[in-house]
């Protein structure tokens, strides 16, 4: 389903059920290109590598409380991601495909779903994901992208975020900064239905992976 159809979908589900749906990205926009994205390995200190595919057994929640405990967090919040089972502290910071349109060459990427029960990651001017790395589940062609800054000039956030629900990206401090939607570079070799591999990191609570399909 490419973006058209996508978009053609979501609009007759809204009619069919009265529900009403914010503007998504429009097609008309301008694929702009965000500052500082350069395609490259992830650079870690963790010593508990991320997966190339996705396994049959995959669960997010283990492996960061894993990974984090090699080395992905930082020691100061690892008494959060091992108090019980962890599920908040790492829920809100894995990386998922929201339902919003991306320009062309993009994915959006968000973190923590609020439909899978996680709470929503805030954003403000020292935390928040200043790089994310997608690639195809399985290849090794990924993409990094740089977020410099959050929200950073009005220039910056114009070519790197838009906000959750068609919102103007001037409203991007909206509930905390919650809604702060990712503009990150998409390699060249996916294709609507693939699956992606989207790690991200945190500037105050390091490295996070997870997997999501990729339905345009
Ligand atoms: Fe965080």
């Amino acid at each position: 389903m490419n973006r058209n159809d996508r978009r053609e979908f979501l609009q007759k589900m809204a009619a069919a059920s009265g529900v009403v749906l914010f503007p998504l990205w429009t097609a008309g926009c301008p694929a702009e290109t965000p500052k500082g994205p350069t395609t490259g390995p992830i650079k870690s200190g963790a010593s508990m590598p991320v997966p190339k595919a996705k396994p049959g057994d995959w669960n997010a929640i283990e492996f960061n409380k894993k990974r984090g405990n090699s080395g992905a967090i930082p020691k100061e919040y690892l008494s959060a991601i091992n108090a019980g089972g962890g599920e908040m502290a790492i829920g809100k910071h894995l990386p998922y495909i929201p339902q919003e349109n991306a320009p062309d060459g993009h994915v959006v990427i968000a973190f923590g779903k609020r439909s899978a029960g996680y709470p929503q990651h805030p954003a403000s001017s020292d935390h928040w994901f200043d790089w994310i790395h997608v690639a195809k589940s399985g290849s090794d062609k990924g993409m990094m992208s740089k977020f410099p800054a959050w929200p950073g000039t009005e220039e910056q956030r114009k070519q790197l975020y838009v906000v959750a629900g068609g919102y103007d990206i001037s409203d991007i401090g909206m509930e905390k900064g919650k809604l702060t939607v990712y503009l990150a570079k998409l390699p060249d070799d996916v294709k609507g239905g693939d699956i992606l591999r989207i790690t991200g990191h945190c500037t105050k609570h390091g490295e996070y992976v997870n997997f999501d399909e990729y339905v345009y």
